[in-house]
């Protein structure tokens, strides 16, 4: 253990001497196994496919984050209007409008035997709230528009009500004659 008896420099400066010492072994192997680590972490994270991405991990505890609060929280228009601002909520939708609702309403939401979603008239309101209501309940008794509650998570009615907020209100595409009363 020769190697760490102080040797001190030749030079010396107002009287004061510097050793010229090896690193500690301790402080060489933490500094050598947080290089190894660096590099590891890179390669898992970054280099390769291995690791979830940030993005990925975002997105992952995001989605936690909203199937809490859509379980815990009640359901207020402003957080509707928020989810119709989210890609993925959309993408969410879109799929829920085309398999469950397009039937009646048309994939564009210009309407068939259910009323034209892209004009201004509403039979019960535009508000997001009235629309989270309507497709939860469901509409008039024996027009076709069921109450969704039964057959689609309260999860799934808020990403299919964020589709038709944030895709299909106010496109005012060409199809089903308006229904009821226009929005003030
Ligand atoms: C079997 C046909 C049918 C299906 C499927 C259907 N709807 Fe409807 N929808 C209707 C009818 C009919 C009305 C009118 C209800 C009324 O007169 O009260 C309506 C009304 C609505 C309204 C209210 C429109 C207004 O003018 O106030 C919304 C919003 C709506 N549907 C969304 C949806 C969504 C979202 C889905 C899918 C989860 C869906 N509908 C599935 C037939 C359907």
């Amino acid at each position: 253990m020769s190697e760490y008896i102080d040797k001190l420099r030749e030079h010396e400066f107002d009287g004061i001497h510097e050793f010229d010492n090896y690193l500690p072994r301790w402080w060489l192997w933490t500094f050598y196994l947080a290089c190894i680590f660096s590099v590891v972490y890179w390669l898992y994270y970054h280099g390769t496919a291995l690791g979830p991405s940030s993005t990925a991990h975002f997105d992952n505890e995001y989605e936690a984050h909203l199937a809490l609060e859509a379980k815990t929280k009640p359901v207020t228009g402003a957080m509707l209007e928020e989810y119709a601002k989210l890609p993925k909520m959309l993408e969410a939708g879109k799929q829920i409008f085309e398999t469950n609702c397009a039937t009646c309403h048309k994939p564009d939401g210009s309407g068939l035997v259910g009323p034209n979603l892209t004009d201004k008239h509403w039979i019960h309101g535009p508000g997001a709230e009235t629309i989270y209501k309507v497709v939860s309940e469901g509409g008039r008794p024996g027009q076709g528009m069921v109450a969704w509650k039964t057959l689609l998570s309260a999860q799934k009615r808020q990403q299919v009500v964020a589709y038709v907020l944030g895709a299909i209100k106010h496109t005012n595409r060409p199809g089903k004659a308006p229904e009821g009363t226009p929005e003030k």
